[in-house]
C-alpha cells in the first residue's frame, strides 16, 4: 500500500484510477471484505454468524458503536429508535405532491433530503449530540418513509408505525396492513425481512457509501448526505440489481431456456449480462448469497410456492453457471441480489420497491461511515483529480466568425 499523499507533496505525482479499483479513499474500522475468500465482517464479526444469531437492530448498534450491545444497551438503543419512528405530520403533504405513479426511489430521495427542512435541531454537524440524534432519526424513520412511499403508490392510506413490533415486523405492518382488517406478520417472513436488512446493512466503500462520504466531506448536513447515497444506490449496476435479476429470471421463465441466456451472457457482441452475477470485490461466492438462498427456500416453503418457477430457474442457472468455464475463469459468482429479489417478490413487494428496501437497510451503514468520517481529525474535503484530455488553450472566436 502506497500513501500517495506524501508522494504527491514531494513530487506532484498522483494516480489515475478510473472506477477507483485500486485506490483506498479512507481508513475505516467498520466493515472488512476479503473478496478472494468471500468473507464479509461487520466490526470483525462474520456476516453469516450475524445473520443467524443477531437481529438487524443489534447489527445497527454494532455498526454504529463498534461493539455488540449488552441487554441493557440494546433495550436502550431500541427505545431510542422507536421513539423516533413517526415522521412529521406535515411530511404527509410532501408525499401528496408526487405523482401517484412516481418511483418509490424518487420519493425516498426527495423525502430524505427534505428531512433537513423538518428537523433543524439535528443538522449542525459540529455538535456530536446533533449528529447522534440525526443518526437515530434516520434509522428510525427510513422504514416509515419507505412504507409510506409504497402505500402512496398503491393508493392506500398511510399506516402509522407500531412501536410494540420489532424493526422488520413494524416495516411489514406499515406496508401491508390495511384499515379494518387484521394483519399479522408471520415470524418466518419477519425473520427473512430482518436478514435482508442485516445482509445489506454495510459494504464498505461501495458507490453509494463513497457518495455519502464525499457529500459529507464538505460538511453538508447528514440528511442531504444520506439523500445523495439513496440517489446513487438507485442505479441498476448498484442497488437496482436485484430488480434486474428478478426480471431476468422471469424473462428466462423456464429451466430449458437457460442455455440460450448463458450463451447471450458470454457473447461479447451482446450487451446482456447475467444479472445478480459478478461483483467488483468478490471474486468468490458472495457470503451474503448463501444466506439469501437459505432464506428464499424458507419463505417459499412457508408461502406454499416451493414449485416456484423463478426459484427453480435461479437454482438451475446458478448450478450451470458455476460449472461453466466462462464464469469460472472470470470468477463470476451469484451476488446477494441474485436471491433477495425472489424473497421480496414472494413477500408481496413490487419490484419498484426493491431498491427502496435496500436503501432503508443500507442507511445505518451510510450513517456509520459518515460518523466515522466526521469524527476523523484528519478529515479533508474529498477532491478527486483528473487527467485533462480536452482542447488545448485557444483564443475566443467571435460568433460571426464561427
Ligand atoms: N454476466 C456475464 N459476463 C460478466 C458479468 C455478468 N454478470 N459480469 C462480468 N462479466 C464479464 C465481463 O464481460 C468481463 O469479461 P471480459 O474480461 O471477457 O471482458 C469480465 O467478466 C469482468 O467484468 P467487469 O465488468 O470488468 O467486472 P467489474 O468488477 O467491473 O464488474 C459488476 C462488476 C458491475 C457487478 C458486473 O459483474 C456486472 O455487471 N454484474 C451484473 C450486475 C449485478 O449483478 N450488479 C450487482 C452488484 S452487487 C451490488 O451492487 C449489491
Amino acid at each position: 500500500v502506497i500513501d500517495i499523499r506524501s508522494l504527491y507533496a514531494q513530487t506532484g505525482l498522483f494516480t489515475y484510477d478510473p472506477g477507483f479499483t485500486s485506490t483506498a479513499a479512507c481508513d475505516s474500522a467498520i466493515t472488512y471484505i476479503d473478496g478472494d475468500k468471500g468473507e464479509l465482517l461487520y466490526r470483525g464479526y462474520p456476516i453469516d454468524q450475524l445473520a443467524d444469531n443477531s437481529s438487524y437492530i443489534e447489527v445497527c448498534y454494532l455498526l454504529l458503536y463498534g461493539e455488540l450491545p449488552s441487554k441493557a444497551d440494546l433495550r436502550d438503543f431500541e427505545n431510542r429508535v422507536t421513539r423516533h419512528t413517526m415522521v412529521h405530520e406535515q411530511m404527509h403533504y410532501f408525499y401528496r405532491g408526487f405523482r401517484r405513479d412516481a418511483h418509490p426511489m424518487a420519493i425516498v430521495t426527495g423525502v430524505v433530503g427534505a428531512m433537513a427542512a423538518f428537523y433543524h435541531d439535528s443538522t449542525d454537524i459540529s455538535d456530536p449530540e446533533q449528529r447522534e440524534i440525526a443518526s437515530i432519526r434516520m434509522i428510525a424513520k427510513l422504514p416509515t418513509i419507505v412504507a409510506m412511499a409504497y402505500k402512496y403508490s398503491v393508493g392506500q392510506p398511510f399506516v402509522y408505525p407500531r412501536n410494540d413490533l420489532d424493526y422488520a415486523s413494524n416495516f411489514l405492518h406499515m406496508c401491508f396492513a390495511v384499515p379494518a382488517e387484521e394483519y399479522k406478520v408471520d415470524p418466518v417472513v419477519a425473520r427473512a425481512m430482518d436478514r435482508i436488512f442485516t445482509l445489506h446493512a454495510d459494504h464498505e466503500q461501495n458507490a453509494s457509501t463513497s457518495t455519502v462520504r464525499l457529500s459529507g466531506s464538505s460538511d453538508a448536513n447528514p440528511f442531504a448526505c444520506i439523500a445523495a447515497g439513496v440517489a446513487c444506490l438507485w442505479g441498476p449496476a448498484h442497488g437496482g440489481a436485484n430488480e434486474a435479476a428478478l426480471n431476468m429470471l422471469r424473462q428466462i421463465g423456464t429451466v430449458d431456456r437457460i442455455p440460450e441466456f448463458i450463451a447471450r451472457a458470454k457473447d461479447k457482441n451482446d450487451p446482456f449480462r447475467l444479472m445478480g452475477f459478478g461483483h467488483r470485490v468478490y471474486k468468490n461466492y458472495d457470503p451474503r448469497a448463501a444466506v439469501m438462498q437459505e432464506s428464499a427456500r424458507e419463505v417459499l416453503d412457508l408461502l406454499g410456492v416451493e414449485n416456484n418457477p423463478t426459484l427453480q430457474v435461479a437454482q438451475e442457472l446458478e448450478k450451470i453457471a458455476l460449472e461453466d468455464p466462462y464464469f469460472v475463469e472470470r470468477k463470476l459468482y451469484p451476488n446477494v441480489d441474485f436471491y433477495s429479489g425472489i424473497i421480496l417478490d414472494a413477500i408481496g413487494f413490487p419490484t419498484s420497491m426493491f431498491t427502496a428496501i435496500f436503501a432503508l437497510s443500507r442507511t445505518v451503514g451510510w450513517i456509520a461511515q459518515w460518523k466515522e468520517m466526521i469524527g476523523d481529525p484528519q478529515k479533508k474535503i474529498g477532491r478527486p483529480r483528473q487527467l485533462y484530455n480536452g482542447a488545448t488553450k485557444r483564443d475566443y472566436v467571435d460568433i460571426s466568425a464561427r
